[in-house]
């Protein structure tokens, strides 16, 4: 892995020089001897298209003059060693850089990845999934195309044209002078064509994460679009999008074109020149028609690596779009990087304290406004309240996904904010609310929770989790696929896999956010027996919107406006006359008989 770059300014304010330098900084130092080669390749193929032009005096004066033979057929041998020579110089160099680049892709891929996981949830939560597709793809590819174009144009085209341009200055140090007025009038319009390019670039790569975002949706969500008839919908925006990229695509091609005529206008009136006042010279003035014509071959072989230049400028700026926009994931602060350097906390009972908690997913808008329980071990507590109420952000932050604004919350005394976050969540086993399963079968699915598990220790834990009889009812058993995101398996049996997955875990703390009515009440009754036995030596906090999980806890935390509203046992709390009453009859009909039947 590479060292942190000290980055000194942010890569959305470093200019075109300063990102390159950058990626070669990260980047170039590793494969730093491949570069190095191409470059010195590169360089050999530069030094023999400056000697063939060289080569134009000899040749033209000796075909002109003595005609000597002799020399005339060394020359030819040399002008085909040479090419060969360039050849082979150029197919080195290629490779080498191939290679290079491929590798800083991959490099890249890797540390975007990475960063990526270091990031907290609000990070996930303020972009679309389609922005890190786009960005792990389409940008490193960019990035590699920025540094291999920054090589080639700076070892082959920039050596090549400085060589013609000495091969130029001794044949004819006026002539050259001459030719060389036109170079400013050619950077200021690629200066101008730059500043487009970058535009149209961002513009195509906003574009395409437009389109993977549309696809997305469009198959995940495949389900909605069918049944709310959202074809057109979906068909609309992805050709928006499409559109988008096409335009962006187009403009740049036609910008990076216009380059073209320019040039050539340009190069067109200084070869014109060179040919009228060198001919004037040699025939009125009897300079040297050798000088004149390797002068003139330099020259013209001098212009397709200047046009060259230009094109990979504007390659470079292309692909630096992308650098800039990796940079950004690969700036963004790791706050969950691994190895913080804090404690590693140590669970002994479990017993969990929330004290005057306080939280906000947006400032100014709190969603708990001091929450205060304890939950103690070996029991369950129980989260009951309205929806939005903020049970699941009290699960959330538990597990410290998100930072809190106030307060403190704390595991047999020690505050959670202050240990390793990897220790915290080690400890601690969790069910969300929607169940989500990862790519491959059954079996991976539950041993996420613990992969060193044994098939024992995984089927146990099916058992436990009420899973165990439909899993081996499918023709695979425990090997079937789940499909993407447990597509292929019911509500019910989803969440009853993820039960398994932290059954297998076999944590100090368990928190489930029940999954409302995924279950039928036979399995329910049974999960309730396997969470009873579990609950032994464990600390349980379920979000319950089951009759059963709630009267079964020891204890019931009311959550209402982000706030502990009530706190008690099922008995206590229905005898008073609080909003949990209220609740409870709202939600299950007359409280006291169904608390009678249990
Ligand atoms: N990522 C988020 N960004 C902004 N606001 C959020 C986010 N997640 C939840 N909220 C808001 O926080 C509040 C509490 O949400 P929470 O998910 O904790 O409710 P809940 O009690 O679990 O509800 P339910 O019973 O429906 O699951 C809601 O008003 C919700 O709109
Ligand atoms: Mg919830």
């Amino acid at each position: 892995m590479t060292a942190p770059y000290p980055a000194s300014k942010p890569a959305t304010e470093l200019g075109a020089v300063g990102l390159v330098r950058r990626l070669f900084a990260e980047h170039g130092r590793q494969h730093l001897w491949a570069y190095v080669a191409a470059a010195a390749l590169l360089a050999v193929s530069a030094a023999t298209t400056a000697y063939s032009a060289w080569l134009m005096k000899p040749a033209v004066n000796g075909m002109v003059g003595k005609g000597d033979f002799k020399e005339l057929r060394a020359l030819a041998w040399t002008v085909w060693l040479l090419f060969t020579l360039r050849g082979l110089a150029t197919f080195g160099s290629l490779t080498l850089l191939a290679r290079a680049g491929n590798r800083v892709v991959a490099e890249i891929q890797r540390r975007v990845f990475d960063a990526l996981l270091g990031q907290d949830m609000r990070f996930f939560h303020e972009r679309h999934s389609a922005e890190f597709t786009t960005r792990l793809s389409m940008a490193a590819n960019g990035m590699r195309d920025a540094m291999q174009a920054a090589i080639t144009s700076i070892s082959r085209d920039v050596l090549t044209a400085a060589g013609l341009a000495v091969v130029m200055a001794v044949q004819d140090p006026l002539l050259a002078g001459l030719t060389l007025l036109t170079l400013p009038v050619a950077m200021l319009t690629l200066g101008r064509l730059i500043v487009k390019i970058r535009k149209f670039a961002r513009r195509s790569f906003d574009g395409t994460t437009r389109i993977v975002e549309t696809l997305q949706e469009a198959v995940l969500g495949a389900r909605i679009v069918k049944s709310f008839n959202l074809e057109d919908k979906m068909r609309e925006r992805m050709s928006l999008a499409v559109r988008e990229v096409e335009r962006s695509a187009n403009r740049m091609a036609s910008t990076a074109a216009i380059s073209a005529p320019i040039s050539d206008m340009l190069a067109g009136f200084a070869v014109g020149a060179v040919i009228f006042y060198g001919s004037w010279r040699v025939t009125v003035q009897h300079a040297d028609p050798g000088a004149l014509f390797s002068f003139i071959t330099a020259l013209l072989l001098a212009y397709e690596p200047l046009k060259r230049l230009g094109k990979s400028n504007l390659d470079i700026q292309n692909g630096l779009v992308g650098a800039r926009m990796i940079y950004e994931i690969l700036d963004a602060p790791r706050v969950e990087a691994q190895g913080s350097g804090l404690p590693k906390l140590d669970v002994s009972n479990g017993r969990i304290a929330f004290e005057n908690a306080r939280f906000g997913y947006r400032a100014d808008e709190p969603v708990l406004k001091g929450v205060d329980f304890v939950a103690e071990p070996n029991m369950t507590t129980a989260l009951v309240g309205p929806s939005g109420g903020g049970k699941s952000t009290i699960v959330a932050l538990i597990q410290r996904f998100f930072p809190l604004d106030g307060g403190r919350i704390s595991i047999d005394g020690v505050d959670i904010s202050g240990v390793d976050i990897h220790s915290l969540r080690a400890r601690i086993a969790f069910v969300s609310q929607d169940v989500f399963l990862f790519r491959g079968t059954i079996r991976e699915n539950i041993a996420l929770g613990r992969p060193n598990a044994t098939p024992a220790e995984i089927v146990s834990a099916a058992e436990k989790a009420h899973a165990h009889d439909f899993i081996v009812g499918f023709a695979s058993g425990y090997d079937t696929n789940v499909g993407e995101q447990g597509a292929q398996l019911s509500g019910g049996q989803r969440a009853r896999i993820a039960i398994a997955r932290a059954i297998l875990k076999d944590a100090p703390i368990l928190l489930l956010d029940e999954p409302t009515a995924a279950l039928d009440s036979e399995s329910e009754r049974e999960i309730q027996k396997a969470l009873d036995a579990l609950r032994l030596g464990r600390t349980t906090i379920v979000v319950a919107h089951r009759l059963q999980t709630i009267i079964n806890a020891n204890q019931i935390c009311v959550i209402d406006g982000g706030l502990v509203a009530e706190r008690g046992s099922h008995a206590d709390l229905i005898a008073g006359s609080g909003v949990y009453r209220d609740f409870f009859a709202a939600q299950f009909g007359d409280a006291r008989s169904e608390a009678a039947g249990t």
